[in-house]
């Protein structure tokens, strides 16, 4: 009796210590019931945003919203185009368009929108278009409605202890800078502030091709943080508290 006694408090008091131990999901991961019902997918994922961006640091996971681009150098033909001190926001206010879940065939496609800030320092020295640039200064890079489609190919594993995880097995991204970017770059022209004025204007006009021309290694590089960071944030949260159904096998 004595002994049942014992090892049922001790039972309790691991399962105490498990239950503690044992959820690491923040609380505003409300997981799915259903992978095939997408609209709880899309509105757990909608939810999950504005939280998951502040960054999670006891799970090593970094913020999204701000994040910071120390120093991008973007090589382009004849133009070379440095980013500094670059901060991007706008991502905690995405909003998402569809989620495709499939578990068995781990994959795992995400569609959203949203309105990006980049601020920060530029130099650049070389030709835009036709013009000759040499300039540095405060810049400034607002996205309206891009629009983006990530696709993913995920896998499954154990942790040291056990524990399954989501992992990325590798992904695929397409975007459309959606319906408008607006540069404002100061001193695009050390020498003449009209000129800058002019070409500044001239690039603004013709944002959708600059964008195409100067846009895609700024997005490579958010897309890949983003992906790194939500791999991180699988490798710390088990695979059972992101999904309230079993592991395929
Ligand atoms: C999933 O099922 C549980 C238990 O039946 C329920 O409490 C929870 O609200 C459901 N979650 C969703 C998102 O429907
Ligand atoms: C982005 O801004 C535009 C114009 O201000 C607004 O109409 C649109 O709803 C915003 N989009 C998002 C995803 O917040």
């Amino acid at each position: 009796m004595r002994s049942y006694m014992c090892s049922a408090i001790l039972s309790f008091l691991l399962f105490c210590l498990w239950n503690v131990e044992a959820k690491l999901a923040p609380d505003f991961i409300h997981p799915c019931n259903h992978t095939g019902w997408s609209e709880c997918l899309v509105k757990s994922t909608q939810e999950a945003i504005p939280d998951f961006v502040k960054g999670m640091p006891n799970l090593g996971v970094p913020s999204l919203d701000p994040f910071v681009i120390e120093k991008l150098a973007i090589p382009l033909n004849g133009l070379k185009v440095t980013f500094y001190e670059g901060k991007v926001t706008g991502f905690r206010k995405c909003i998402v368009d569809n989620v495709i879940s499939e578990l068995e065939k781990r994959h795992f496609v995400l569609q959203f929108h949203c309105n990006l800030t980049i601020k920060g320092r530029y130099d650049a020295v070389g030709r835009i278009l036709l013009f000759p640039i040499n300039g540095e200064g405060d810049a400034k890079i607002k996205l309206t409605n891009l629009r983006m489609t990530v696709d993913i190919n995920t896998k499954y594993y154990k942790d040291k202890k056990g524990a399954n995880h989501f992992g990325l097995k590798n992904y695929k991204y397409s975007f459309d800078y959606g319906d408008r970017v607006s540069f404002d770059l100061q001193n695009l022209f050390k020498e003449s502030k009209q000129l800058s004025d002019t070409v500044l204007a001239f690039l603004n006009d013709n944002w959708r091709m600059v964008a195409e021309e100067f846009g895609k290694p700024i997005v490579d590089y958010a897309v890949d943080l983003a992906i790194r960071t939500i791999e991180k944030f699988f490798s710390a949260v088990p695979y059972e508290e992101l999904v309230n159904i079993p592991i395929p096998q």
